[in-house]
């Protein structure tokens, strides 16, 4: 399930924004803070606040608890908007899980957000060597960078939380009209060493730059990806559609066998097209076959890389042809 996550720095309004957003977007609301607390009440018997948690069982306690809950909270059932901890995204056990979704970075200017912070007090994760602003800015460096690097989106929350509500909504829906997802299975990330006569003399970096500028050309932006791994391409589906238009897949070997892969290019109800370099019909008979084609509304093959500007091409006219 691909929730919709807000991240950003303590007392930047994730979770007001989170559930105006909620709100907008008629999907469930959930407070990543109230649920650790819940979580520590019942392993422990004891109330108390996020705050107090931290500043009773110390840093590494706390963020071991919030490695214990993200799991639980990202395997609710019904898509949600989710509003995190501000730390929850720094330890990389949780960056690998938080990948899988949609990530709205929720941004304001440091001495903003300095001076909001220091009105309720200095918070038990600045560091205690250091003079308050001095601890923030350290931590700031720090956190931005990771949340950048989550971010599906980033916003600024310096205005009414219904323009930042307002701005989230458009940018995603404008994500959604203009963004392709462009996907490679296993050992395509070897081409340009594989076999030429068959795969063609391109390495993946240049066939994905090459295909990026095509659907620029055709007034998209491209996100690429590339595994080895069926769950892998899967995970990076379910945590990419949400965002898309359409998608361009050559799946490799799974294009013969993987169900599974099938499944989750139904589940988008997004258009795909899928691409071969090499002439799968004319070769062994095993390959002949494709599992993924009934998810495809074309598949194309045998025309190496010119195949990927091809595939490009006639899902960018099909959008136009279905556009409502
Ligand atoms: C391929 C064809 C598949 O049968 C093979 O396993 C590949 C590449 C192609 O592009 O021709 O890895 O998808």
């Amino acid at each position: 399930m691909n929730h919709i996550i807000i991240i950003g720095f303590k007392s930047v309004g994730k979770s007001s924004v989170g559930q105006a957003l909620a709100g907008a977007l008629g999907l469930p609301y959930l407070d990543f803070d109230r649920k650790l607390e819940a979580f520590y009440a019942e392993n422990t018997g004891g109330t108390l606040s996020v705050s107090d948690i931290l500043r009773t069982q110390g840093e590494p306690y706390f963020r071991l608890l919030e490695t214990a809950v993200l799991p639980r909270v990202l395997s609710q059932e019904s898509r949600s908007v989710i509003a995190l901890g501000g730390g929850t995204p720094c330890t990389p056990v949780n960056q690998k899980l938080l990948r899988e979704h949609t990530i709205i970075y929720l941004s304001d200017k440091p001495d903003v957000l300095f001076e909001r912070i220091m009105a309720a007090g200095v918070p038990a994760f600045f560091p205690k060597d250091k003079t308050p602003r001095a601890g923030f800015d350290e931590i700031w460096q720090a956190r931005t960078g990771v949340y950048e690097s989550l971010a599906t989106i980033t916003v600024g929350n310096s205005v009414p939380i219904a323009k930042t509500v307002e701005r989230i909504v458009g940018e995603r829906s404008k994500r959604q009209r203009s963004t392709l997802l462009l996907m490679h299975g296993p050992n395509l990330n070897r081409l340009g060493k594989r076999d030429q006569e068959l795969y063609g003399t391109l390495t993946l970096p240049e066939l994905e730059a090459k295909t990026a500028e095509e659907a620029k050309r055709l007034g998209y932006d491209l996100i690429t990806f590339q595994s080895n791994h069926e769950g892998g391409l899967i995970d990076w589906i379910q945590a990419h559609a949400e965002m898309a238009a359409g998608i361009i897949i050559n799946p490799g070997a799974y294009t013969h066998y993987s169900y599974a892969l099938h499944d989750a290019l139904v589940d988008t109800h997004l258009p795909a097209v899928e691409v071969h370099l090499s002439k799968i019909e004319d070769r062994e008979p095993w390959r002949q076959v494709s599992v993924i084609a009934p998810a495809c509304i074309e598949q194309i093959m045998g025309k190496k890389e010119a195949g990927y500007a091809e595939a490009a091409q006639r899902l960018v006219d099909y959008l136009q042809r279905t556009k409502v």
